[in-house]
């Protein structure tokens, strides 16, 4: 497994993996690696010749300076993950390297830019969208992976290989998730074990909305029922719960078994905001 700081240093070994005809696969990641990143890493190998896992920490995309501040950081014990899952490059570079100046132009993704976490996290998308165009230009893969987990983020992603015809496929990987349901998360790290409990109750809450949209009970129904249970829980506060088109990403008002769609849910449990989705119907 080799490091790169630059994309100079990728150009020179890209072109040696071109010449011998490679696809390569991109694994986008912020580090603190967990086995959902590992998913996305162990996708890569199996659909790609060479993966390439990126980490870097996105100042763009952090609305909250605080969230940024405390982002964990863990590159050696990720170093080794990623070596022992068989990753064939890392590129690491420094804030320098992916902003030689602080950009200009920014981002805007229409309608999903406005709802849940475009809604929430403002600014946030224009971030996430620069530092993946900078990475597809820098590395060009034939191929980049990203989780369900952020289901939002796949919707903008997909938008932004569109909309600027980056020549790449975008796949996306289930959320993994721990034992007991929570999703996988670089912060669960920062979760005291009090909240760690109480985080539960965003995948419960989810699991049983779907459950009683299947079971015929209306939207407005489950949502209340689920805003009653978070203004509950002690320590949990609850920001968005919410059914959408799993395409569109467009707030649905009523359930619909024939429209694909999906559960989001938001909330800071302690100090720590966790997010997780649970598609109703595939
Ligand atoms: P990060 O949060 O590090 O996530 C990197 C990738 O891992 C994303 O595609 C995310 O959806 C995926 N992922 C995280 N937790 C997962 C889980 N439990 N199961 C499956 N996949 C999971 O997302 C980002 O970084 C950044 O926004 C990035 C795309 C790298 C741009 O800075």
């Amino acid at each position: 497994m080799q490091v790169f700081y630059t994309g100079a240093e990728w150009s020179e070994i890209r072109l040696r993996l071109l010449q011998k005809n490679f696809r390569i696969g991109l694994v986008p990641t912020m580090g603190a690696l967990h086995q959902g990143h590992l998913d996305l890493v162990r996708r890569s190998k199996e659909n790609c010749d060479v993966t390439v896992v990126s980490i870097f920490v996105n100042p763009t995309q952090f609305n909250n300076p605080e969230d940024f501040a405390k982002y964990p950081q863990s590159l050696n014990d990720d170093l080794y993950l990623l070596k022992t899952e068989g990753a064939d490059y890392v590129f690491t570079p420094s804030v320098e390297t992916m902003y030689p100046q602080k950009s200009q132009m920014t981002l805007d993704f229409g309608p999903l830019e406005r709802v849940l976490e475009g809604a929430f996290r403002p600014g946030h998308f224009n971030g996430v969208g620069l530092v993946v165009s900078k990475l597809f230009h820098l590395i060009q893969p034939h191929v980049a992976f990203f989780g369900q987990k952020d289901l939002q983020q796949v919707a903008i992603i997909k938008r932004l290989v569109l909309d600027l015809s980056f020549p790449i496929e975008i796949q996306t990987v289930p959320t993994r998730r721990e034992n007991d349901g929570l999703a996988m998360s670089s912060r669960n790290r920062r979760l005291d074990p009090v909240s760690r409990e109480k985080s539960l109750l965003l995948f419960q809450s989810l699991s049983r909305a779907k459950e009683e949209l299947l079971n015929g009970t209306s939207w407005l129904e489950v949502q209340q029922k689920v805003n009653r249970d978070f203004k509950q829980a002690e320590g949990v506060s609850l920001e968005y719960f919410e059914l959408v088109g799993t395409e569109s990403f467009e707030i649905l008002k009523a359930f619909d078994p024939n429209q694909k769609s999906s559960l989001c849910v938001a909330a800071e449990v302690g100090k720590v905001r966790l997010i997780d989705n649970l598609p109703v119907n595939a």
